[in-house]
């Protein structure tokens, strides 16, 4: 474990026995450790659960895709009005960053995406998206009312605050990067670490899990346009079949990760997109395909885009096709997302201290990506998953699914989760000034 994972408690109760400030945890010796699951329980009460319970559903009804949650974004700061949290808007377009605290360092952020799929809701119930073709399918709804349930524990205990608590809503997490453009926005300048969780479906609600170092995969998009000579399908002869070209694609590029990734390097090719055609008779001009490649390391993942390439283009060309390949630039790269280890100390301490460290679990990385990795490659940050199945209630459909529910219980441990990283974060650094100067002074 962690330097800090050990040397925070012994460091928060010096200080706290120097000077109280936690009002609500002061008297008792380990108040600290009892912060979170004072927030638990506050983020439980019916007014702060009822509330979140009521954002979640506004928002799902009204899902918004990415760089358009205009509603979404008012949404919030309408509610950072009522909540008297003062913020910057618009950042990277519909992006709002609230702040809370003494508007000094140390800063410490916390994060919610806010964008929907272009997915058609398929379940039945009194908040189905109101809008055709767009759905809250990754549960970024909840994490919006989460991060704002957060403000709201925060905002009550502001004058505890030893330093700066930013709320970051952030636009278009899935595919275009909203997270860079914020970062390139400047929301990042003089933040000390981020914070930022997904709702899990298979995990049991009160239980969390991540791990320290690479936990999802880094990740980027192709689209090819596959063009040959259409014609009637029956004097093939005469035309030059996109189709065939393209299929022959397909299966060419499943070698890259079967012949030429190293096995224990996680690589990931798939070609989710394929498009050309609609009469039984009839040769197409052209056929589109497109897909994601994933991987853990940028030279693996920089390797499998000049190969996409490559083997595109020679494989069209085999078919005496053209190809063009579009590595859609307005989607950058996603880097992989890499947990810092101190970090994943204090989350370890303040997750086990809220849900008992049994429900605090290590998982297997995913090939899955998350745009939070471009805030951690400018500064240290940390995900982690937040579990909502209850098998009483039997299971929940997966993330992306048109079936896709939020067990709306797991608001309040979102909530509460993100409030007291936030806060003990600000607390621990504070203890860690104040030993330094503590030691300066003995030296003196
Ligand atoms: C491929 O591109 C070349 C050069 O532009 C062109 O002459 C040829 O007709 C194209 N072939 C097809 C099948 O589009
Ligand atoms: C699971 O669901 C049951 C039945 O709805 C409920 O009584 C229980 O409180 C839920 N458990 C959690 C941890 O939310």
């Amino acid at each position: 474990m962690t330097f800090l994972n050990w040397v925070f408690p012994a460091l928060v109760l010096y200080f706290l026995s120097l000077t109280p400030i936690f009002s609500f945890s002061t008297e008792t010796p380990n108040g600290v450790s009892e912060i979170p699951k004072k927030f638990l329980n506050l983020a439980k009460k019916s007014e702060v659960s009822d509330w979140m319970v009521n954002i979640r559903r506004q928002i799902h009804e009204n899902p918004e895709l990415g760089f358009e949650e205009f509603e979404t974004s008012r949404l919030i700061r309408a509610e950072l009005d009522n909540l008297g949290i003062s913020y910057k808007y618009p950042i990277a377009v519909t992006g709002v960053i609230g702040s809370i605290g003494t508007g000094k360092p140390p800063v410490v952020a916390i994060r919610a995406d806010m964008d929907a799929l272009p997915l058609q809701e398929m379940v039945e119930w009194e908040h189905k998206s109101k809008v055709p073709g767009k759905m809250h399918g990754c549960g970024h709804d909840a994490h919006v009312a989460m991060l704002l349930g957060a403000a709201k524990l925060l905002q009550e205990h502001r004058d505890e605050l030893r330093g700066t608590v930013l709320l970051i809503f952030q636009p278009a997490e899935e595919g275009s990067g909203g997270a860079k453009k914020m970062i390139d926005a400047g929301v990042l300048k003089n933040v000390d670490a981020i914070y930022g969780l997904h709702v899990h479906n298979d995990l049991p609600i009160g239980e969390v899990a991540t791990r320290p170092g690479p936990l999802l995969a880094g990740s980027g998009f192709f689209n090819a346009v596959i063009s040959g000579k259409g014609g009637h399908a029956a004097i093939p002869q005469h035309s030059i079949d996109p189709i065939l070209a393209a299929s022959n694609i397909v299966v060419s590029l499943q070698h890259l990760v079967s012949r030429e990734a190293d096995p224990l390097d996680s690589q990931v090719v798939t070609v989710a997109k394929f498009q050309g055609g609609d009469a039984f008779n009839v040769i197409p001009d052209s056929v589109i395909i497109g897909g994601t490649f994933r991987a853990f390391l940028y030279e693996s993942l920089r390797q499998l885009k000049q190969r996409i390439e490559e083997v595109i283009t020679g494989q069209a060309a085999v078919f005496r096709c053209n190809a063009t390949v579009d590595f859609l630039e307005e989607n950058p790269l996603f880097p992989p997302t890499i947990n810092n280890k101190e970090l994943h100390g204090h989350f370890h301490q303040v997750a086990g201290n809220m849900l008992g460290v049994h429900n605090v679990k290590e998982m297997q990385p995913l090939m899955g990506s998350e745009d939070f990795s471009f805030y951690q490659e400018v500064i240290p940050g940390y995900f982690f998953f937040l579990g909502m199945r209850n098998n009483t209630r039997g299971n929940l459909p997966s993330m992306h699914s048109p079936y896709f529910q939020i067990n709306e219980d797991v608001l309040p441990y979102g909530a509460a989760l993100h409030a007291s990283v936030a806060l003990t974060h600000l607390l621990q650094h504070q203890s860690k000034i104040l030993l330094a100067e503590r030691k300066h002074h003995d030296e003196l």
